[in-house]
């Protein structure tokens, strides 16, 4: 179904996130027809450019980045495209961006840009009439430093815009497996009834990258991986385990209850932490040499024990962890019920509880492993099987996998912002982060060495092994 007519106007359109997810994205959406005739994508950008220079540079980044769109969709998909030269902090171009909006169209601005330059393009567009009532603004992560930088963005956006017309992206939002998630707990009978105290022992969150901070070296190096990925991306999918059902799957309804969530997250105890930096391999630099200061203490890997302090969770841990240079690169949320209490089962030891684990990517899937009677001969032996589930072979396999980006750029349009954090959750995050952080700043503790291709540091299986248990392996 094709989304209402729209200007979507994109700051910082020559930048690498839109040239490698944003255009790719809405390129794809015209190219299934969710695109109607009447759309049009106002790219902006500091540099002076006409039209065409602006559209060659999508073709060769489309070339590199989305090598699969047609040459002849892709013609078409630019002839929606304009661009128009704006100083962002500055008052050249605004005035032609202004004469180029519709006024009876959705008008969505798209601010691919860093933060700080958030609050001086929100206030221009008030300034110069551009921030129409209805129309929608969209930042990207990273929305602040911590809780105080937090505040100001919020209150500097808010000047010009009101919530319901902000959109901050956490991209894991826009992952398909990452909706699955609602999917499975509020579209099944089965897992609800379980999911609980009760039943659960324990969660384990894990996100591996193999990829480093190339690129990214003094921006990583400022943040490391509680900011760049736990804040964020782990903590939304840890409320997308942990909330109560929402009345509803509607925005308010939804993030309500993720705001729950985050404000019932215990402090973590410095025991509860293990932080990493990976070490230089063998004709590789390690993090220290990649970011050139060898007194750096940021953290390319983090684990941490988590507490969620409310009725359903008391007692179980949820176990973090995220990392650069690891062995593959796989996520996933395991969730590991408890032991069967009590063994009928002659010369049967144990018995462990059942696992379900969620695979966000690659190979997106469901996998719950079972225990079954072992059919060799030999008496009665039992083994364990998994009931998995992909769902590239379930839903078929030649179906495209959306990007993140396309998805929820058109959200943006419908006016649907289930899949954004509201700024009180965003700031509840930080509120959460800040002091962990602070402690181990006070501490002037160094992250541990770990090897490239490894699961971390030694410490990381401590903070399981200590409490009986044990991570699930990265790469199988
Ligand atoms: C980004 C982080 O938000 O997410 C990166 O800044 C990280 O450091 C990336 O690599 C991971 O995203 P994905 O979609 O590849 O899992």
């Amino acid at each position: 179904i094709p989304v209402d007519p729209f200007d979507l106007v994109l700051f910082g359109a020559t930048g690498d996130l839109a040239q490698r997810k944003i255009l790719p994205g809405l390129y794809h959406r015209f190219e299934v027809g969710q695109m109607p005739e009447e759309a049009r994508i106002v790219a902006t950008g500091r540099r002076e450019m006409d039209d065409a220079t602006f559209r060659d540079h999508v073709r060769s980044a489309m070339k590199e980045f989305a090598p699969e769109v047609k040459a002849e969709v892709l013609g078409r998909f630019l002839e929606r495209v304009e661009y128009v030269a704006v100083d962002a902090r500055g008052d050249y171009g605004w005035c032609r961006l202004a004469g180029s909006l519709r006024p009876d169209v959705v008008r969505a601005f798209y601010l691919s840009v860093g933060p700080s330059l958030f609050q001086g393009i929100a206030q221009r567009l008030h300034d110069h009439g551009l921030a129409t009532p209805d129309s929608r603004i969209v930042v990207e992560k990273p929305f602040g430093h911590d809780l105080a930088s937090a505040r100001a963005l919020n209150e500097g956006l808010r000047t010009s815009f009101e919530e319901h017309q902000i959109y901050r992206i956490d991209h894991y939002l826009g992952k398909e497996t990452v909706q699955n998630l609602m999917a499975l707990r509020f579209a099944n009978s089965l897992f609800e009834p379980l999911w609980n105290a009760t039943h659960i022992d324990h969660v384990q969150i894990t996100v591996a990258e193999t990829v480093g901070i190339e690129g990214r070296e003094a921006y990583y190096d400022q943040s490391g991986a509680m900011r760049d990925m736990v804040q964020n991306h782990l903590v939304q999918l840890l409320c997308l385990i942990a909330m109560e059902p929402p009345s509803k799957f509607a925005p308010n309804a939804v993030r309500d209850e993720k705001v729950k969530v985050i404000e019932a997250l215990d402090p973590v105890e410095p025991g509860d932490i293990a932080r990493g930096q990976y070490r230089p391999e063998r004709g590789d630099d390690g993090y220290l040499d990649h970011v050139g200061n060898p007194d750096s203490r940021t953290e390319s890997f983090i684990a941490l024990k988590v507490r969620v302090a409310n009725w359903r969770w008391a007692g179980v841990p949820f176990y973090l962890r995220t990392g650069k240079r690891l062995r593959a690169r796989e996520s996933e949320i395991a969730v590991v019920f408890r032991d069967p209490p009590h063994t009928i089962f002659p010369n049967v030891g144990h018995l462990r509880g059942n696992i379900l684990v969620i695979r966000l990517q690659p190979d997106e899937g469901i996998t719950l492993s079972t225990t079954i009677k072992d059919p060799g001969p030999g008496g009665f032996r039992l083994a364990d099987v998994s009931l998995d589930m992909s769902f590239a072979e379930a839903l078929g396999a030649d179906a495209r996998a959306q990007d993140a980006y396309e998805r929820l750029v058109m959200d943006v349009i419908r006016g649907d912002q289930t899949l954004f954090m509201r700024g009180d959750e965003v700031e509840a995050a930080w509120a959460w982060v800040d002091p962990v952080i602070k402690g181990w700043e006070d501490g002037r503790d160094r992250p541990s060495p770990y090897d490239q291709g490894s699961s971390g540091p030694e410490e990381a299986l401590m903070l399981m092994h200590r409490d009986g248990r044990r991570w699930r392996q990265i790469g199988g």
